[in-house]
């Protein structure tokens, strides 16, 4: 081309791209700031429109506005994986054959590694493949604490303690949302059973719910800035939680600040202007299955499509109030879907089945080892016997919404079996028939678990082996059935199901070198612990289960995890149930009253007499290898209000082995005006050590590691005085004091 046609050529080309430009809206102008995208977005938008944004339009999605080129909203479970597709309206599969994804480990696994970074890791692998899967919303993390070991969803949670909880969901949500996918953190609140979930009203002090309930969803939304929150079932202060005025609009919205959007548990709304006003967004899951209610049009019979939409035009409700619910969710949507520069996202990568077995090397929990029975000294070991359901049962399938529809899954059983390899033979004896129904939603375990022999047969077979064997490994624990680890009932006692109690007491009594693993997410009563060699805690791992407790019973991991929750040896050791009071737990006419309070978990155990402690506490988890505490050392022996104290401790590995220590922080209040618990837990760090190196562990503590909320003046107070810092490997453990004094 000749030189002089050049600036010709290139201002025909740019003109109507400059053209275009200018006349961009600023709703899809992504250099524009988020709130004027927002504005501009809701001022184009009819009533209609804006209606539609507010309830479902399938089982997982809403409405766009293809009219504005705004896409639908789509959402999943979550928390352990993206769950397979179901039909538009039914909860059946819908047959995709690309939707198997990674298995996680279960919540209960993660919180147990005590390791932000795993959860960082967890946050951004699911995150990658929810939004491969073109998915705006991982329905999850769940944060609800652990009050009493029979809630059927537990092990969707991150155990009892309000600081671990909020450290560890954190990074969590940060993972998932670097994916433009925002994380809806559940259920919100006070959700801490499944036994008449939909009814239930609970009474608790304003004291237990921002000191033990509130905690990880605050630093959820504050930290943690998540996008969603998940509204729970049940209600409190006679309002249901998806539209409850005082824990939305007071709390969330006004108290924290909170600019994201609450979406509706599944069926869990229940007036039009209820939904209205008190700080619901989105409505999902409402009872219609397209036929009974309408064929045609079933989604607009939700209490925020037309109802809502009538309402609007009678001049009921003002349209300020669509407004803001629309406000809400456009700004996700302008994090998520309309981010241009969100990634696309893995699914099926190898790469998030290293970081599944990672959290679960790092999760599982050595509670006992009894004579060193573990490791697993292969070098000396000619037969194992691998004994029990769990050992061969998929756990990935049942326990509701997190049910999964895995790429794959390795038992137990088989991980054991692909490790040890021909240093030794590996056989197997059923044991037990726990429950051998392996289905959920359509999804269908591979498992044939089918038994015809008896019981009896059964434990004879076991025993004999075990006579033969060199080490027996019992695998077995609760699964994911109904009553046991599982959505929508609580378990129905505290003690093992299918009389495995029976065969453990047998089989330790024929080998001592008996192991049992216990795959759960929740505590069981063990009276056969002081007779068998070594007890582990073996969580539900997903879908590198087996590879991850093969590693830990040979010790090629050194365990390294810690319980979340305490393991009591009764159940009347809980407070929920040494009150022995229904309208404690489980509630009586729809009324729980929470008068264990603040007191839950070690904060109880703490103050009881020995023959109630715990079985294994809180904090607990030991090593193949033993670390030494140094001092507890402060950098001063007095702080005031407004600054902070220094804690360093050092911690070396005294044995043989790499292994990692969970150095625990807690604080005790020495003398105050309202009843304290003993100790909280106030600081953690995770620290790798190699045989002989010792590091220097240092800790930050500021008024609000001291402080109570006071319910009286409604503000968290820090009294001058005495505390105390304890620094342990456990709740129990501890092994160095220090005190200090508040002016
Ligand atoms: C559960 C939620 C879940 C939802 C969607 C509800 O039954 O409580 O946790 O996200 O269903 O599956």
């Amino acid at each position: 081309m000749r030189s002089f046609l050049k600036p010709l050529w290139a201002a025909a080309l740019l003109f109507p791209l400059q053209a275009a430009m200018a006349q961009t809206p600023v709703y899809l102008d992504d250099s524009k700031p988020i709130e004027d995208r927002v504005e501009d977005a809701l001022s184009r938008m009819t009533l209609e429109e804006k209606v539609a944004l507010c309830h479902a339009q399938s089982k997982f999605s809403s409405a766009g506005v293809p009219r504005l080129g705004l896409p639908e909203n789509w959402m999943t479970d979550g928390p352990h994986g993206i769950r397979p597709e179901v039909a538009w309206d039914e909860w059946v599969q819908a047959g995709w054959t690309n939707d198997s994804c990674m298995a996680f480990p279960a919540l209960t696994c993660l919180a147990a590694t005590w390791n932000p970074d795993m959860s960082l890791r967890y946050g951004r692998a699911i995150g990658e493949e929810a939004r491969y899967r073109n998915k705006n919303v991982l329905l999850g993390p769940g944060v609800n604490i652990y009050r009493t070991p029979l809630n059927g969803r537990n092990f969707e949670y991150m155990g009892e303690d309000p600081y671990l909880a909020s450290e560890m969901v954190v990074p969590y949500i940060q993972g998932v949302q670097s994916c433009g996918v925002a994380a809806c953190v559940k259920h919100f609140a006070l959700n801490n059973q499944e036994y008449d979930r939909f009814g239930v009203d609970v009474e608790v002090s304003d004291r237990a719910l921002y000191e033990i309930y509130l905690p990880a969803f605050k630093a959820a939304v504050q930290r943690g800035e998540a996008w969603a929150i998940m509204g729970s079932y049940n209600l409190y202060r006679g309002q249901h939680c998806c539209h409850n005025q005082r824990l939305l609009n007071d709390i969330l919205r006004g108290e924290w600040g909170f600019d994201g959007v609450v979406v509706s548990d599944w069926g869990g709304v229940h007036n039009t202007r209820e939904a209205a006003y008190n700080g619901l967004d989105m409505e999902f899951g409402t009872g219609t299955d397209g036929l009974s209610v309408s064929a045609s049009d079933a989604y607009n019979h939700y209490f925020l499509a037309r109802p809502f939409l009538e309402q609007i035009k009678a001049g009921v409700i003002p349209e300020s109030v669509v407004d803001g619910k629309v406000r809400n969710i456009l700004r996700m949507m302008f994090r998520t879907t309309m981010n241009p520069n969100r990634p696309y996202g893995s699914f099926e990568d190898p790469a998030h089945g290293e970081a599944a077995r990672q959290i679960a090397e790092e999760g599982i929990v050595l509670l006992q080892n009894r004579d060193n029975t573990l490791p697993i000294r292969l070098e000396k070991t000619r037969k194992i016997l691998v004994v029990g359901e769990n050992a061969i049962k998929m756990m990935t399938v049942g326990g509701g919404s997190s049910s999964l529809k895995a790429q794959y899954e390795i038992s137990p059983l088989d991980g054991l079996r692909a490790r040890v390899g021909s240093a030794a033979e590996v056989v197997y004896a059923r044991g037990y028939v726990g429950n051998i129904d392996g289905s959920y939603n359509g999804v269908v375990s591979k498992v044939d678990l089918s038994e015809s022999r008896s019981a009896d047969e059964l434990l004879a077979e076991a025993v004999a082996l075990a006579r033969e064997s060199d080490y027996v490994i019992f695998v077995g624990g609760l699964n994911k059935n109904s009553h046991q680890d599982c959505e929508g009932g609580d378990r129905y006692d505290y003690g093992l199901p299918y009389n495995q109690d029976r065969l453990i007491e047998a089989l330790a009594e024929i080998n001592p070198r008996t192991v049992v693993v216990l795959v759960s997410g929740n505590s069981v009563a063990m009276p056969w612990a002081d007779r068998v060699g070594a007890i582990v805690e073996g969580w539900y791992c997903g879908s590198e289960a087996g590879h991850a407790l093969a590693a830990v019973l040979v010790g090629d991991v050194n365990p390294s995890g810690k319980l979340p929750f305490t393991m009591c040896t009764r159940l009347e050791d809980y407070h929920a149930h040494a009150l022995n009071d229904s309208l404690v737990y489980p509630g009586v006419n729809h009324r729980e009253v929470y008068k264990d309070d603040i007191f839950v978990g070690y904060r109880w155990s703490d103050k009881q007499k020995k023959n109630h402690r715990p079985l294994f506490c809180f904090g607990h988890g030991l090593s193949y290898t033993t670390f030494e505490y140094g001092k507890a050392v402060l950098d001063r022996k007095q702080m005031t209000e407004a600054d902070s104290l220094r804690v360093c401790v050092s911690v070396k590995n005294t044995g043989s082995r790499a292994g990692a220590e969970v150095v625990q922080l807690y604080v005790s209040d020495l003398k105050s005006s309202l009843p304290r618990p003993i100790k909280e837990l106030k600081g953690f760090r995770k620290v790798m050590l190699q045989p002989g190196e010792s590091r220097e562990v240092e800790f930050v503590l500021d008024r609000t590691s001291l402080s109570y909320f006071d319910d009286a003046k409604h503000a968290w107070v820090a009294e001058p005085g005495r505390f105390e810092v304890l620094i342990g490997a456990s709740a129990e453990d501890i092994r160095s004091r220090v005190g200090f004094e508040l002016k």
